[in-house]
């Protein structure tokens, strides 16, 4: 289903100045783009064929890097604020932006479009999941802003997408953050896109399972068990969509009805992140008041942050909302706060160190969860395998502060994973062996992404101090 565009697309040759260790062979790169060619739906890319076969919300957003560097400069820019525009048409009325749309009927996936039961809330004519997703759609727009022509289409699309994402981060403050303490709930393990992390463990156990309807999973037909979350997991995850489904997914009954109410440092970090990357956009596209908006938001959440540091494990931490307890559990969640500190900040040297001994304990990192912890499994899902999409989000962090060298070893080992293991859904960290789905959209996205020049444009400019525009 390559949709009829020209594959693979136009070559970027790496510069001069590039370090090796940040250049992806061409080959590689060809193999990325017929990926992305397969998964293509035209308007849209699913992350996976068989294992997913709809849009998923920041699987979309990684995937619209890669498509940018496709075709002419002027297809590959259409195309990818195309796949943004998709997702955004399918946002609530009431500002979120759904974590699946489910653009046809498929049975290859569970819960599929019937059981979430949106009717109510998702704009006519395709049904959505009720819950959302790590909110990087802020930071990719600016990314793809700041490479893209600027000109007056460009602006146009990027303003309404812009003016999506500020609705997006207005909705999380009502919806996800009642008390207004600066912090934002994931009321789904699902919402965090880290589904079956250990940091989730003991919120998950407090979810009642009775009474569930009976169903079947559909993933473990494609993927290992070994490799997948236990059906234990998968009966809470599914509880939680029916206690939401019987709230006519009402956002302002949700969170305090909610068993499983999180603050992930890891989201809150990637919301922040966000948040600055509209304050320095909103400007360039023609509105201020959005920017600073947003630069309001970022401050406020920001000083709130340090409520998940934890001294005693040298990074952040989750926090139960319900209980009010920090999670004692070192996650990637804790270390993608990368993001948005201050290159002075004592606790970005910390979470500096914990990258660091995470790569020496899993060369093929970063591991999801610390690899000395008695909960790290190298191969289920999120509780020990390494993403690439994680791994570019802290090397990004990283460039931002001058960590080049870190960055630079992070990108690296992404690398040899592509290069030992394909475009693999994620990675046994010690073995560096693929798992999980295969011929992966994002894992692809990350490949080309890996072979620009300037793997983080959001690095440069915020160089130049946080209040600076991107180029105009
Ligand atoms: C899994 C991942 C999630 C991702 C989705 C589609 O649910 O945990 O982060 O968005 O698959 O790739």
């Amino acid at each position: 289903m390559g949709g009829g565009r020209r594959w693979p697309g136009r070559a970027i040759e790496p510069t001069s100045t590039d370090e090796i260790g940040r250049v992806v062979n061409r080959g590689l790169r060809a193999r990325a783009l017929s990926v992305l060619a397969a998964n293509d739906r035209v308007t849209y890319t699913v992350p996976s064929g068989l294992l997913y076969p709809f849009q998923w919300n920041w699987d979309s957003c990684f995937v619209a890097l890669a498509l940018q560097t496709v075709g002419s400069p002027s297809e590959g820019e259409d195309r990818a604020w195309r796949e943004l525009e998709t997702l955004t048409r399918h946002q609530w009325t009431d500002g979120m932006i759904p974590h699946i749309v489910f653009h046809t009927d498929h049975d290859g996936y569970f819960p599929g479009p019937s059981f979430w039961g949106t009717e109510c809330s998702s704009p006519a004519g395709t049904p959505t999941s009720g819950i959302t997703q790590p909110p990087v759609l802020g930071l990719v727009l600016e990314q793809l802003w700041s490479r893209s022509s600027q000109d007056d289409s460009a602006r146009l699309r990027c303003r309404a997408l812009v003016e999506a994402v500020n609705r997006w981060h207005r909705w999380f403050g009502l919806a996800r953050d009642p008390q207004a303490t600066g912090l934002v709930s994931i009321l789904h393990p699902w919402e965090a896109g880290r589904d079956n992390s250990v940091d989730f463990d003991r919120a998950l156990a407090s979810v009642p399972i009775t009474d569930l309807p009976a169903y079947e999973r559909r993933d473990t037909t494609v993927v290992a068990e070994a490799e997948r979350p236990t059906d234990d997991d998968y009966d809470r995850y599914i509880a939680l969509v029916v206690l939401f489904r019987g709230l006519g997914w009402d956002a302002a009954a949700l969170h305090d009805a909610s068993p499983f109410r999180v603050v992930d440092p890891g989201f809150n970090a990637i919301l922040l992140a966000s948040d600055r990357a509209l304050a320095r956009l909103g400007p360039a596209v023609g509105h201020p008041e959005i920017g600073d908006e947003a630069a309001r938001r970022a401050a406020i959440g920001l000083d709130a942050l340090s409520e998940l540091w934890s001294p005693d494990r040298g990074q952040f931490v989750c926090r139960d909302r319900r209980s009010n307890l920090l999670v004692d559990n070192a996650s990637i969640g804790g270390l993608l706060p990368v993001l948005v500190l201050d290159r002075d900040d004592v606790r970005l040297h910390h979470l500096c160190t914990q990258i660091e001994e995470w790569l020496q304990l899993a060369p093929f990192g970063v591991a999801s969860q610390h690899p000395a912890d008695a909960g790290f499994d190298p191969q289920r899902y999120w509780r020990g395998p390494t993403w690439l999409i994680t791994n570019h989000l802290l090397a990004m962090g990283l460039r931002r502060t001058g960590r080049d060298d870190l960055a630079d070893r992070i990108a690296g080992s992404s690398r040899s994973l592509l290069e030992r293991s394909g475009f693999a859904e994620y990675y046994d960290p010690l073995t560096g062996a693929g798992l999980g789905g295969s011929t992966f959209s994002w894992t692809a996205a990350m490949a080309i992404e890996l072979s620009m020049p300037h793997p983080s444009p959001l690095g440069e400019v915020d160089r130049l101090g946080d209040r600076e525009p991107p180029r105009l």
